[in-house]
């Protein structure tokens, strides 16, 4: 469409041209013979003949005789219906004659007289026969360029497109390390499959977090559970007293119980980080959590010679969970009783009792300057070195220090999976001495 304009364009202007120079002779002639007659035409005619340039004039007596002009004779042609005549005439030229395209208007004057106005347009025919070809070779070029351009994409985006197809295939069918081939050229296609890649690494470090915690939950539940197994085994072997098969049994219940303690925490933590719990979050108030938690540690703490106190804050509120917020500050006032004993002074559980010299467990709800809620518990134990304290909030990380006290090492985890369902985070810090854990949840706003 573009060359058929670029055509019409050029060849229009060239007929336009030659047609406005033919109608501006005409005109002048036109004056000339109103002026003075066939004389003063005929005169004219004979003047411009001698200098013609690309012009065509030829005067015809009623007797067939030309009388002015640089034409022989008539052309041998019918006017068309807009007046024009197109003919072919011989003209003598410095290698002799010539034959030559013309375009003319023919007139009859009264009494018979014949005029012929015309031009030359040999040499508008060759434009035109170039800029025709000139077309025509574009087109053809264009076509062909296109083609093979196409044919040359198509088959690149093909082979690129299979080779993404077989991967994903490979990948279906199990081999989670395989990845899209990227070309490099960071078009859309080399987009997608990083996309996709970034969407496999993420599967992929979902999937070894997934066997990670399978692993560890058949290793950390499958010695107990032999254990037991094999005692209740032995227990049978010999002969044993009604009270002595008592105590096994007692024995097996209370490790039952550790050991449906540890699953519970593991399903917890499970369901917190799978985030399943954030459409049933309510409203909750952190001091009354902290409250009733500290309510219900207090015995425990008194018991193992410590004293807990607490300060809440009113008007703070935050979106959660109940039931993970508080078995969440459980687990750090169970830390803080079972691991945040002074040793130095070689206190031991019930020796000491009167409130006032006993070592503080300080439970508080406050908020920072940005607004956010802050639950700490901070005893004065031995605290946690620095370098350990990422990894005490993996699961089953004990550390070696505490082999003697009772415990999964699932605790923290928890606490850090429900301050990240929560949409917050779990610091550990030093208290000078002990350990202050703080943990720091977005407040509801407004
Ligand atoms: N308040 C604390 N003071 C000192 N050490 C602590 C304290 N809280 C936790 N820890 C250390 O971090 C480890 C992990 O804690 P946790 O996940 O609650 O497991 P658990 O209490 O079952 O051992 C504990 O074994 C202990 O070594
Ligand atoms: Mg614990």
């Amino acid at each position: 469409m573009l060359l058929a304009y670029v055509y019409w364009n050029t060849a229009g202007f060239l007929v336009r041209q030659t047609d406005e120079a033919v109608q501006a002779e005409i005109t002048g002639l036109a004056e000339q013979y109103a002026q003075g007659g066939l004389p003063l035409l005929v005169h004219t005619v004979i003047q411009r003949s001698r200098d013609p340039g690309q012009g065509l004039y030829l005067v015809v007596d009623p007797a067939g005789q030309a009388l002015a002009g640089n034409l022989d004779a008539k052309p041998n042609a019918t006017p068309g219906p807009d007046g024009w005549m197109d003919f072919v005439y011989n003209r003598k030229g410095i290698d002799g004659i010539e034959v030559k395209a013309a375009r003319a208007r023919a007139f009859v004057l009264p009494e018979h007289f014949y005029l012929l106005v015309g031009r030359d347009v040999q040499e508008r025919r060759i434009i035109e026969s170039l800029i025709t070809s000139a077309l025509v070779w574009a087109i053809v070029l264009t076509v062909a360029l296109g083609l093979v351009g196409g044919l040359f994409m198509s088959r690149n985006m093909l082979a690129r497109v299979d080779a993404i197809n077989r991967s994903s295939s490979g990948i279906m069918k199990g081999d989670l390390s395989q990845r899209l081939p990227i070309a490099g050229t960071g078009d859309e296609l080399d987009q997608l499959a990083r996309n996709v890649n970034a969407m496999l690494d993420q599967i992929e470090a979902l999937m070894n977090g997934m066997r990670q915690v399978t692993d560890n939950v058949a290793h950390d539940l499958r010695s107990p559970l032999n254990r037991l197994r094999s005692r209740l085994e032995v227990t049978l072997l010999k002969d044993a007293s009604p009270a002595e098969y008592r105590q096994a049994l007692e024995r097996t219940i209370s490790e039952a119980d550790s050991l449906l303690t540890t699953f519970n925490a593991l399903l917890m933590i499970a369901r917190a980080e799978a985030g399943s719990q954030r459409e049933s979050m309510c409203t909750v108030d952190p001091s009354a959590v902290v409250a009733d938690a500290a309510e219900l540690y207090e015995p425990v703490a008194e018991e193992s010679g410590l004293r807990l106190t607490v300060s809440t804050k009113e008007g703070l509120l935050v979106r959660g969970n109940r039931e993970l917020l508080s078995q969440a500050v459980a687990n750090l006032l169970d830390n803080a009783i079972k691991h945040g004993k002074p040793q130095s002074d070689g206190m031991k559980a019930g020796e000491t009792t009167d409130g006032a010299a006993a070592p503080v467990i300080a439970v508080s709800v406050g908020s920072d300057a940005e607004g956010r809620v802050l639950i700490s518990v901070a005893d004065q134990g031995a605290g946690i070195p620095e370098q350990e304290r990422g990894r005490v909030l993996e699961r089953f990380v004990r550390l070696e220090t505490s082999r003697n006290t009772p415990g999964s090492g699932l605790g923290l985890s928890l606490v850090a999976a429900v301050a990240r369902l929560h949409g917050g985070r779990i610091s550990l810090d030093d208290n000078h001495p002990g350990l202050k854990v703080t943990i720091v949840l977005p407040s509801v706003a407004g």
